[in-house]
């Protein structure tokens, strides 16, 4: 019988690149950042026995797990095995409960996922078409720019069922800009005020522009490994995090009309639900929230699916965090709200299926007690949300510091 220690599956390093407009392919991105987390604990390209990557959009490929793989080496060998997961932006968190499961059951004892894109490249003519096409169904009745509107349907559903104000929507923009100004990367340099943001050019009925997610290129990779294969390697039992538990739930690719939306297309409550169960915690237990916030109704409905607001609250929640952290710039924003450290895709950046490693990367540095300015005191465990479509995938993930 394998000991209890032995199952344990640990995301040991992280690696990512600037955000910054390139002229590198997706792939390149993607090798970049994972040169970077198998460099921080000394291993090499050869060592990984498995690999999981998300598809680009602005250069997609055919088996984009092979195309990456075969590029940068990783292929041809024996013993490896890659795959590509597509769930959307709930990819990386889709790939890293994956790589758990290699480990687990197919006894690959590293395991990269690697994302990359480079969206901010195109023209802005080039991604609304690539972007239109994603969700687009002739039923759905959305008019392009197909995403925003998506999601503006969804906040007026949520005005118009729980009362969700205009202010508490634009709140989530100006506190993700809070929090991504103080971090070194972040495409945002400087915080923005509700007035701001409601001054923006208009998107569709009830967004603007400063609260859709920021277009952006850059590449992220994780390495997740057994206890076996850090033995071999000399790396310390205890480096980086533990991954306690996931869950996932689908919704339709695309909303139904506004009339007709009820509580049953939506699945955070559900992935939420399941990966709790599975890490056997609750909302108490957890000190970091990684949060999917493409669009702010995105990380209203977040918020109150992992149990910080109750239904219907998540907006008076951001909106509330917003007037206490401008009442109180002495204090350091995440000791008044411990999400999205890092300023997440409305304020952080967005290259496309990429912005979810990003919460994970946060959850890992602010766990390993490596995330400097930004870091939350005694980090135990954090939660980690990636959506995908409108609302049409969602995947949790918690992770721990074994302790
Ligand atoms: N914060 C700050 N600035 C922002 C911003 C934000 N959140 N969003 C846009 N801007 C800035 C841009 O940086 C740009 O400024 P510069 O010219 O100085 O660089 C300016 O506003 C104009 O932006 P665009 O060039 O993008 O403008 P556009 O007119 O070509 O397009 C838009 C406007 C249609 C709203 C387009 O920006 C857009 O579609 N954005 C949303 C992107 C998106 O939906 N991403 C996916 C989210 S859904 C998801 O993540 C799930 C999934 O499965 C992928």
């Amino acid at each position: 019988m394998p000991s209890r220690s032995s199952k344990v599956v640990r995301l040991i390093s992280t690696g990512w690149t600037s955000l910054a407009k390139t002229t590198k392919a997706p792939v390149e991105l993607m090798q970049e950042a994972l040169v970077s987390a198998t460099s921080a604990v000394g291993i090499n390209l050869s060592d990984i026995g498995g690999l999981i990557a998300v598809p680009s959009l602005a250069d997609p490929h055919f088996m984009e797990a092979h195309y990456v793989a075969t590029h940068m080496g990783i292929l041809p060998a024996k013993n490896v095995v890659v795959r590509t997961v597509d769930t959307g932006g709930a990819g990386p968190v889709t790939a890293l409960l994956a790589a758990k499961r290699m480990v687990e059951y197919e006894g690959v004892d590293c395991v990269a996922v690697v994302a990359g894109d480079a969206v901010r490249q195109l023209s802005g003519d080039e991604f609304l078409r690539r972007a239109d096409q994603t969700c687009y169904h002739p039923a759905s009745g959305l008019p392009s720019p197909v995403i925003p509107s998506g999601y503006d349907r969804i906040a007026r559903y949520q005005m118009d069922k729980f009362g969700v104000t205009r202010a508490e929507l634009a709140a989530c923009s100006a506190v993700m800009s809070i929090m991504a100004a103080q971090h070194p990367l972040a495409m945002t340099k400087v915080p923005r005020t509700i007035e701001e943001v409601l001054a923006s050019p208009p998107v569709a009925s009830v967004t603007n522009l400063l609260e859709c997610a920021r277009r952006a290129d850059g590449g992220a990779a994780l390495l997740i490994a057994s206890p076996r294969f850090l033995e071999r390697k000399g790396i310390p039992s205890s480096t980086g995090a533990v991954i306690i538990g996931g869950g996932e739930a689908s919704g339709p690719l695309y909303p139904p009309q506004l009339e007709d939306i009820n509580e049953d297309m939506f699945s955070c409550e559900q992935a939420t639900k399941l990966a709790y169960q599975e890490a056997n915690v609750s909302v108490r237990d957890i000190d970091f929230f990684g949060l999917y916030d493409c669009y702010p109704v995105c990380l209203i409905r977040a918020v109150e699916a992992v149990g910080l607001a109750d239904q219907g609250q998540g907006g008076r929640y951001i909106l509330s965090k917003y007037h206490e952290l401008v009442a109180n710039p002495e204090k350091r924003p995440q000791d008044i709200l411990p999400i999205n450290t890092h300023g997440g895709l409305l304020a952080f950046g967005a290259p496309w299926e990429v912005p979810a490693m990003y919460n994970i990367i946060e959850a890992f540095h602010q766990i390993t007690n490596t995330a400097g300015t930004r870091q939350i005191p005694n980090v135990r465990r954090a939660l980690t949300y990636g959506n995908g479509g409108i609302f049409s995938h969602s995947a949790v993930a918690i992770l721990g510091n074994g302790i």
